[in-house]
């Protein structure tokens, strides 16, 4: 493992063990000498507390876009800081999660200028992760693990989720992430993983 600083984000639907797999690829790197810092978005901040918020309280996607981001401003400093000290930053949801979720939900009012409205925001808040890994699942297998988390419809969650997964998915070809299916054996998925992620550690 080389030392230096290294960005590493996780992107994918609700269940698909970005969290999980986070954790366990921090044990990883710190076992192979890595100092790790695992971040996630929304952040523990008072910025990542407006968007919770926002979320609860169902407001106009625009303005859930705008607070995600700018959260993700202050978030991206913090991390570039860490990658300054060397540290591998392990980032559980970034950009590729507002341009997919608020992405899909802006849909209905602004169509194709939706995604293309959110990356131009984001476009100047965001630092290049050095590998993104985005995670793919069946939304209705992804969905039995998260639970229901107690949305009012079911099918209606689930195709709004097939329709965040395509959006990630038409951004990992642009962007170039590495895609896995999660669908299978987590101890698969992590291996997969690793064998990503150490080209660049
Ligand atoms: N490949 C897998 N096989 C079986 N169970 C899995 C797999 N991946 C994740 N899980 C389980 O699914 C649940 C959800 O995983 P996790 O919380 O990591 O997902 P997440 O992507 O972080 O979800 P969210 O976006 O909602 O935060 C956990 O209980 C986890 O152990
Ligand atoms: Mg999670």
């Amino acid at each position: 493992m080389s030392g230096k600083g290294v960005f590493i984000v996780f992107e994918g639907i609700d269940g698909t063990g970005k969290s999980t797999l986070s954790k366990k690829l921090k044990a990883w790197l710190e076992e192979g000498g890595r100092d790790v810092v695992l971040t996630a978005e929304p952040t523990e901040d008072w910025l990542g507390a407006a968007v919770r918020r926002a979320n609860q309280e169902d407001l106009d996607p625009r303005t859930e876009s705008l607070l995600f981001t700018a959260d993700r401003c202050q978030h991206t400093l913090r991390i570039d800081e860490l990658l300054k000290r060397d540290k591998v930053v392990i980032c559980d949801r970034y950009y590729g999660s507002t341009v997919a979720y608020q992405g899909a939900a802006l849909e209905h009012d602004m169509g194709e200028n939706a995604v293309s409205w959110l990356l131009n925001l984001n476009g100047p808040v965001v630092r290049h992760p050095d590998v993104t890994v985005l995670l793919t699942s069946d939304p209705g297998v992804a969905m039995l693990r998260v639970g229901n988390r107690g949305d009012p419809s079911k099918f209606e969650r689930e195709g709004y989720l097939r329709r965040v997964q395509e959006t990630y998915l038409m951004l990992a070809r642009e962007a170039a992430w590495t895609v896995i299916d999660s669908n299978g054996d987590l101890n698969e998925v992590l291996e997969a993983v690793k064998r990503v992620v150490q080209a660049y550690v």
